[in-house]
């Protein structure tokens, strides 16, 4: 049989720094978890600086920046389009950036950025961003409305918000979930006709992760809250291998 590519996997570390947090101190240290996740091999490492500050702080994005740089391993920075996170993410030079809309009293990114309804806000932060040599993404949910936007702009990746079809799974709504992924495999085969690289992340868990590895146009699939919580039990490096075991037998069979 003929080799499939394999979707790359980010690990979102933003967690091990949320624990940290729980007690202020420097442990668990995310930039520790970032170096455990690139030796049990992750493709990537992600993490998301918030406006509150509540997972990373500015000298974890320092540190990580530094540490992926000295093991050539891309440093995706997750942040709001505001002009804070902008000159933050052009002093940092993180191989990619990943804009997300941001709610102060969210607990986590709960839905997809609406591009289609800030396009002219975006464009010049995109473009600075694309300027000084990031790999910009924008985290939307799966319609033709937010793609043809995002195409508009100068984004070079979409990544689609895998939150709703996790959450159809997690009630037992297999008619949504699966409604779900088909519009996946849609909007992945649309967005890859405009050009833009297609990445999956959310909520995504050893038992929902194969539907969407499985998709052909999937380049990259960014996860954390599951991974470092199943890290608790099994540790980061099995939690990691069984993830990336699980993706690569997926789109080998798909
Ligand atoms: N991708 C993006 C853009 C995110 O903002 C997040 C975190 O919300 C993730 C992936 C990872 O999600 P999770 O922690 O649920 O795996």
């Amino acid at each position: 049989m003929k080799e499939k590519s394999l979707p790359r996997l980010g690990v979102n570390i933003d967690h091990i720094a949320t624990i940290r947090n729980a007690r202020g101190g420097d442990h668990p240290n995310p930039v520790a978890g970032a170096w455990a996740a690139i030796q049990a091999g992750a493709d990537g490492i992600t993490a998301h600086l918030r406006e509150d500050r509540r997972h990373m702080r500015d000298d974890d994005m320092n540190r990580l920046q530094a540490l992926c740089k000295s093991e050539t391993i891309p440093l995706n920075m997750e942040m709001a389009a505001t002009e804070e996170m902008l000159s933050i993410a052009l002093a940092l030079k993180p191989h990619a950036v990943c804009i997300v809309p941001e709610r102060r009293e969210e607990r986590t990114t709960e839905g997809g950025l609406d591009v289609a309804g800030q396009i002219e806000t975006l464009k010049p932060i995109i473009s600075k961003l694309n300027k000084n040599g990031a790999k910009v993404s924008l985290f939307i949910e799966a319609n033709r409305e937010q793609i043809e936007a995002a195409a508009k702009t100068d984004a070079k990746v979409v990544e689609f918000h895998t939150g709703a079809y996790a959450h159809a799974l997690d009630e037992g709504n297999d008619v949504k979930a699966n409604r779900t992924l088909e519009d996946f495999r849609l909007c992945a085969a649309l967005a890859q006709s405009y050009d833009l690289e297609v990445h999956f992340g959310h909520g995504l868990t050893f038992e929902n992760v194969g539907p969407v590895a499985a998709i052909p146009e999937c380049m990259e699939l960014n996860i954390g809250h599951f991974i470092i919580g199943e890290a608790l039990f099994m540790g980061l490096d099995a939690a990691i291998k069984q993830m990336r075991e699980i993706v690569t037998e997926a789109r080998q069979t798909a």
